[in-house]
């Protein structure tokens, strides 16, 4: 009596099953998966934010598909620190990140269409685009001292019924940004087939030089549509304020707007305190970032000096983003590797076949696990390579 889509396979995996496994008797966990910033002892404001969640004008209902004016404002002051012009006009407020995919998703594609996604990448989209009836095709990203599309792979994959590319801006695990002369050439197909470039910046902020990346909020070489939210901005995920904002070619902007405005309406989801709430919300990422900023980077110092100590294994090259891959000896699979630290070393890493990789030896830890653990837990591991 369900929909097909929905025939997924729900039991867990052997990793899942062995953690749980591990925490059900209670032995202490050096956890290097750690993704929720809520639980890693970041400072927050705590009273700012709970004050901007009592805002008076709460108690009346203003719908607009798109979002409150001033929660978008506070978006476009966001870009317009980047130096990046937005119109408020062209942005959507959403629940999450994963709502503003959807809303793409059935804006470009009818079922059985297809979008390009990046390999390796964050497993999310298998899901979201299962519930959209939308079809992934994978396009890769290969590694030479730093991770670059592979153009020629990726016009391989497109067919007739490619509707857009997806790209994670920087990438998650692999924690490269997208480069300006690969913006150029998305940029060129995309506008040559009627394409749509759908690029994810939730760790736009996180360059871990400390520089700052552009954003696709403002491309106008392509349609193109530029997700992000303050899950990871603000490191304030239980919130579920997130956007969506359309960009490119003036008419094809206009049309898009219009569309999605329909769909937004339809749901109108975001709630009025949070809404009320963003233009604080934001303010508090100056705070998160450093504190998010300095830890990564301790933790990559450390990492590295515990590396140039052994020579077992090494860390592909990051640029940003919350995660780190390391190189392992490939003498068992990820995850019967990852099974292993667990049950020995009681250190949770992932198995990077989590993410698409395609061949053994590489796992992936959290730079945004508190220092003490990162440190231990790190040691754990090389050591028992
Ligand atoms: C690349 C990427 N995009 C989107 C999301 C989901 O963000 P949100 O919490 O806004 O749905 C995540 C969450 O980890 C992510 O890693």
């Amino acid at each position: 009596m369900f929909a097909k889509r929905t025939n997924w396979n729900l039991a867990p995996n052997r990793l899942s099953e062995a953690l749980a496994v591990y925490r059900a008797a209670g032995k202490p966990l050096l956890d290097l998966t750690v993704s929720n910033p809520t639980e890693c002892g970041f400072e927050y404001d705590g009273s700012a934010i709970l004050n901007a969640l009592s805002n008076p004008a709460a108690l009346s209902y203003e719908p607009n598909p798109k979002g409150l004016e001033s929660a978008r404002r506070a978006v476009a002051g966001y870009y317009a620190e980047r130096k990046d012009e937005v119109s408020i006009e062209d942005i959507f407020l959403t629940t999450s990140t994963s709502e503003a995919y959807s809303y793409v998703f059935r804006t470009l594609c009818d079922p059985g269409d297809e979008l390009l996604i990046p390999s390796p990448s964050y497993p999310l989209f298998d899901f979201l685009a299962d519930i959209q009836d939308v079809k992934l095709v994978r396009y890769p990203l290969l590694y030479d001292h730093g991770w670059q599309i592979d153009f020629h792979a990726l016009e391989q994959a497109m067919t007739p019924r490619t509707r857009g590319v997806i790209v994670v801006h920087p990438n998650n695990p692999t924690g490269h940004f997208a480069k300006q002369a690969e913006i150029a050439k998305l940029n060129s197909i995309c506008s040559a087939r009627e394409m749509a470039i759908i690029a994810d910046e939730v760790f736009l902020d996180f360059a871990l030089d400390g520089s700052r990346a552009a954003s696709f909020a403002a491309n106008r070489g392509a349609p193109t549509f530029t997700l992000s939210g303050l899950s990871k901005i603000s490191g304030l995920p239980q919130m579920k304020a997130a956007w969506l904002i359309a960009g490119g070619p003036q008419q094809w902007k206009s049309e898009a707007v219009a569309r999605l405005e329909v769909i937004a309406d339809t749901y109108l989801s975001v709630n009025a305190p949070v809404q009320l709430a963003m233009p604080n919300f934001l303010e508090q990422r100056h705070a998160f970032h450093k504190q998010v900023i300095s830890r990564a980077q301790r933790n990559l110092a450390e990492l590295d000096r515990q590396l140039a100590e052994q020579k077992a294994c090494a860390r592909l090259t990051v640029e940003g983003g919350w995660c780190v891959v390391l190189r392992v000896p490939a003498t068992h699979s990820d995850e019967d590797l990852a099974i292993e630290l667990l049950t020995t070393q009681g250190v949770s890493v992932h198995p990077a076949h989590f993410y698409e990789f395609t061949s053994d030896g590489y796992l992936v830890v959290s730079l945004i696990t508190p220092e003490r653990i990162f440190a231990e837990g790190t040691t754990r591991l090389l050591s028992s390579m």
